[in-house]
């Protein structure tokens, strides 16, 4: 490691060393990311997780015995209790009040999002309002509110620091109908360029009469979302991006009495009380009951508590401190790094200070010339290394569209073309667009990441300057 740069980042971070309980876990339980020379750089995709994660859950399913929670059989009351034990466990680490929160364990924070987009009562009059900065998973909760004649309206974020321009909110919260049911949803960070929008827009909304749906699967691995502060009704988030393990499962944190409001289009095994075929009748039951359709992941679910325990084990204070000086380091150099015509390497999109922004960092590289390197050869050279990072456009579209320039003209010719009228292809795209960049290059910090890892993402992009 070059020593001076390990003092100039000091320097410029020097709260960094207070973190360094994080350097001793990763020696310990994240040993294999070293063994491996990984330099894993994709936390926004997937979190990483600790090896006495994996040992605490094999330790318990090797221990009982449990089977499936819809009886009264010991081994099904045993499953019940824990994912009992495991909900109770994630208000309580979102500080959520049992009394005003409930939680509905889904597949990850798309599962999440289709129960509130496929029982919330859009209809005429009704509204889905959502930043253009957005998870596809979140802009497609709009074919449901089209299809049921709600209207749908995007606000525009802004490049360069592909922010909403703040004054312009009250406006759009005044075009939500009086009495109508009008959904507002924003990402708590964004996949895309880091950005964290103001929570504060919460208040704001419900003052104005919308539900608010807040998307916090970017946000919660490296930031406490505390619900005793901020009152969001729906809440999706995926465990595997906090802590890694287990795959598979999510949470949708809902206000009970927003809960209240949504309309189940079918019910299923699991979800109702009473249920006749003769009569074709059902009754549904109660709170998060009527949203877990079939078997809970009745296994998986108690690692969640085991995943919670490790995030508060290392807190909140301390990943989030860690993750500021690596971005902050991240783009202090990569904004530095130009060719020798004067050219700058990167374009970054988002904020190129660490102020309300978290760990994901998306940019284009350029050539002397100032000509894009296309994102797929830098993935392609990256992997060479065995960096991971990721390229695309993150299934963030509205993000991608502002970051990249492409305007609704040209969107809308690429979307009319004859013979496309079903199907469109990436590389259908790409032709489309013509020679203007179709994705970026995304590196996230996350949990165990260190300075070594900055590091050699630093290298590797130098190396392009040549
Ligand atoms: C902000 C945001 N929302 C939603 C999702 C969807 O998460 P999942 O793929 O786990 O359903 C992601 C995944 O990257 C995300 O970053």
């Amino acid at each position: 490691m070059n020593n001076t740069e390990l003092v100039a980042f000091l320097h410029a971070y020097p709260s960094y060393p207070t973190t360094h309980i994080i350097d001793d876990l990763r020696a310990t339980e994240y040993a294999r990311l070293d063994v491996g020379e990984h330099v894993y750089l994709d936390y926004t995709g997937g979190g990483l997780y600790a090896e006495t994660q994996v040992r605490r859950h094999h330790k318990l399913l090797s221990e009982h015995v449990f089977g499936n929670p819809h009886s009264s059989n010991p081994t099904s009351l045993a499953a019940t209790q824990l994912v009992q034990h495991a909900r109770e466990y994630v208000l309580k680490f979102f500080n959520a009040n049992p009394d005003e929160y409930d939680v509905i364990f889904a597949q990850n924070a798309s599962g999440a999002l289709k129960l509130v987009g496929e029982s919330y009562p859009f209809g005429k009059g009704g509204h889905y309002l959502l930043t253009f900065d957005n998870h596809n998973s979140v802009n497609g909760i709009r074919e449901f509110a089209h299809a049921r004649g709600a209207e749908v309206t995007y606000i525009p974020v802004a490049l360069p620091d592909m922010r909403v321009d703040a004054s312009s909110l009250d406006d759009y919260f005044a075009r939500g109908q009086k009495g109508a049911h009008n959904l507002f949803a924003f990402p708590a960070q964004s996949n895309f360029s880091g950005v964290q929008h103001p929570l504060e827009w919460i208040e704001k909304a419900h003052v104005a009469g919308w539900d608010v749906l807040l998307d916090a699967a970017a946000f919660a691995p490296t930031n406490y979302l505390d619900l005793g502060k901020v009152k969001p009704d729906f809440v999706p988030l995926s465990f595997y991006k906090m802590f890694g393990y287990p795959t598979g499962v999510g949470a949708l944190i809902a206000r009970k009495e927003a809960l209240g409001k949504l309309h189940r289009p079918w019910f299923a095994g699991g979800t109702i009380t009473v249920a006749s075929v003769q009569e074709d009748k059902y009754y549904l039951a109660e709170g998060h009951t009527a949203f877990e359709d079939g078997t809970p992941d009745y296994l998986n679910i108690p690692a969640v508590e085991i995943g919670l325990k490790h995030i508060e084990s290392i807190g909140y204070d301390v990943i989030h401190t860690r993750v500021q000086c690596l971005t902050g380091w991240l783009l202090d150099n990569l904004t530095r790094m130009k060719h020798s015509t004067g050219e700058p390497l990167v374009r970054l999109y988002g904020p190129t200070t660490t102020e309300a922004r978290g760990g994901s960092v998306s940019a284009n590289f350029y050539d002397k010339d100032g000509k894009a390197i296309d994102h797929r050869f830098i993935e392609s050279e990256a992997n060479k290394v065995n960096i991971s990072l990721r390229t695309g456009c993150f299934c963030n579209p509205g993000a991608g569209e502002v970051a990249l320039g492409l305007s609704r003209v040209e969107l809308d010719v690429c979307f009319t073309q004859p013979g496309h009228e079903q199907r469109l292809s990436v590389d259908d795209f790409r032709l489309c667009i013509n020679g203007k960049n179709s994705g970026a290059v995304r590196v996230s910090v996350g949990l165990v990441t260190n300075f070594n890892d900055v590091q050699a993402f630093l290298s590797f992009a130098r190396g392009l300057l040549g």
